[in-house]
């Protein structure tokens, strides 16, 4: 068990970034960078004990400032969509950035993604990083002071504690960004893995992928993956994968009530690796990778559409605009507190 500290560049600005690598007794090992607190690199084993990084993303700093569709990263205050990119709090309108179709907003148009966090080694097991953001900024309200442990135990769990403090009245809604294969490197492709969702109901969206507001059932609809399905068998096959690319849906976690329970579990029956994803937030995104667009990422090979995925654990989006979802409101002097576990084994 051991936590290394190394360089990984500076920005054009000078600004240097470091990147920490946890290793535990088994060999697993996680790489996290402060650009963006980001997960860069992730290495666990298969059936037969063969350790690969599963993580799609990019060897170097470059990638991740230049060419990044927010892989690894966090993303905060406020992770997916706001629409109109507009809400209202305390009898006041925000207004946010809109930088998506020039409407929306979505991911806090990377606002804490795109900034080098501050980062200590807690201890063996452990790295945090620590970020102040001023209120106002991208127009969310809140001097605000992130902090992000990163935690790989030896139990091949990767651990992600979320705690936010502010001086005011606010929405937080962290996630990280992972995009996961668990085949390894090699695989171009998300379509065999085996998914698993614990929700009985998604948020469907319209056109700019907002939530109607309707909680709507699973039952006979390519949204049930309450039974293990390939990722590939129904992608494609209704009005509301139509008009997102594929999935990239909130899926409403069953017997949500704030403690920490497993959301979604998926298998590669190639490798044998299994993810099981842990969360004590009602909501978890899975996007299935439509938009990526041949990147160059890492061993300068293309992250082509669907090459990996997602699984952003989350308040629903859109939250602050939809009262019937799980409230993100934090009040001024309370402290957000949230973890996500993403744990590894084979089968
Ligand atoms: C989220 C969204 C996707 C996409 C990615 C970033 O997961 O739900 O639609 O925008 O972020 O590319």
């Amino acid at each position: 068990m051991s936590v290394e500290k190394l360089s990984f560049g500076a920005l054009s600005a000078g600004e240097s970034v470091e990147k920490y690598v946890i290793t535990n007794k088994s060999g697993a090992k996680v790489s996290v960078i402060t650009y963006g607190a980001t997960i860069a690199e992730l290495f666990v084993p298969d059936r037969n004990g063969k350790t690969e990084d599963v993580l799609r993303s990019f060897d170097d700093l470059e990638g991740f400032v230049e060419r990044c569709n927010y892989q690894g990263m966090t993303v905060a205050p406020y992770a997916n969509r706001i629409a109109n990119a507009k809400f209202t709090l305390n009898g006041s309108e925000y207004s946010l950035i809109p930088n998506e179709k020039g409407v929306t907003n979505l991911h806090s148009a990377g606002e804490l993604s795109r900034r080098v966090w501050s980062a200590e080694i807690v201890d063996d097991h452990t790295v945090r990083m620590t970020i102040a953001r001023k209120d106002g900024v991208g127009g969310f309200p809140g001097d605000m002071t992130f902090s992000v442990s990163f935690t790989l135990t030896d139990e091949n769990e990767l651990k992600i504690e979320y705690n936010a403090e502010t001086n005011a009245d606010t929405y937080i809604n962290p996630t990280n960004h992972a995009y996961f294969n668990l085949a390894g490197q090699d695989s171009d492709t998300n379509a065999d893995h085996l998914i698993r969702i614990e929700a009985d109901c998604f948020t469907p969206v319209d056109a700019f992928s907002i939530p109607t507001g309707e909680l709507k059932s699973v039952d006979s609809t390519p949204f049930d993956l309450r039974a293990f399905t390939r990722i590939g068998d129904h992608i494609d096959d209704c009005e509301q994968l139509a008009l997102t690319g594929g999935y990239d849906h909130n899926f409403c976690i069953r017997g949500f009530d704030g403690t920490l329970r497993l959301c979604a579990t998926v298998k590669e029956p190639g490798s044998g690796r299994m993810m099981e994803v842990l969360t004590d937030l009602p909501g978890v995104q899975f996007y299935a990778g439509n938009f990526l667009a041949g990147a160059l990422g890492k061993g300068n090979k293309p992250l082509n559409k669907r090459c990996s995925f997602c699984l952003e654990t989350q308040f629903y989006p859109d939250t602050p605009n939809h009262p019937n979802f799980p409230s993100c409101l934090v009040k001024k002097g309370e402290t957000f507190r949230s973890t996500t576990v993403y744990r590894f084994t084979t089968f």
